[in-house]
């Protein structure tokens, strides 16, 4: 089964922590990005998920939303762990990414889309 609690990197070299699921399988962490939209200092961010059938499911699905504590904007993550012949763990995922605009004129350039494979490195 594929454990999403741990420490994780993605291509873009962001890092994220995964504490440990609850019985409901809700999540917290914290995400610490290399890249960003903004010209602010990044900062560590949190993030909140959940994952579906915890215990249960050899890949399980999830979801998560980091909100950034450096922008007004925040991105929510879906995905689902897979673990390899060799056992090696990778999250594969998509996210949207929504910043704030002042109008919603503004709202067809408002919101990124990307793929993230995460592995584990702890
Ligand atoms: C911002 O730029 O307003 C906040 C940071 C956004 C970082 C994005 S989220 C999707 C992509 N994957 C990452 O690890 N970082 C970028």
């Amino acid at each position: 089964q594929c454990d999403l609690q741990g420490l994780w990197r993605n291509e873009l070299g962001s890092n994220m922590t995964i504490l440990a699921l609850n019985t409901a399988g809700t999540f917290s962490g914290s995400y610490h990005t290399a890249v960003a939209a903004t010209n602010k200092q990044i900062l560590m961010s949190p993030l909140q998920g959940a994952q579906q059938h915890p215990g249960t499911k050899r890949y399980p699905a999830f979801g998560f939303t980091v909100q950034w504590q450096f922008s007004d904007s925040i991105t929510a993550f879906v995905g689902q762990c897979f673990v390899d012949h060799r056992g090696k763990e990778t999250l594969e995922t998509m996210w949207l990414l929504r910043e704030e605009v002042l109008s919603h004129k503004d709202t067809w350039k408002a919101t990124r889309v990307g793929t993230s494979i995460f592995t584990r490195i702890k």
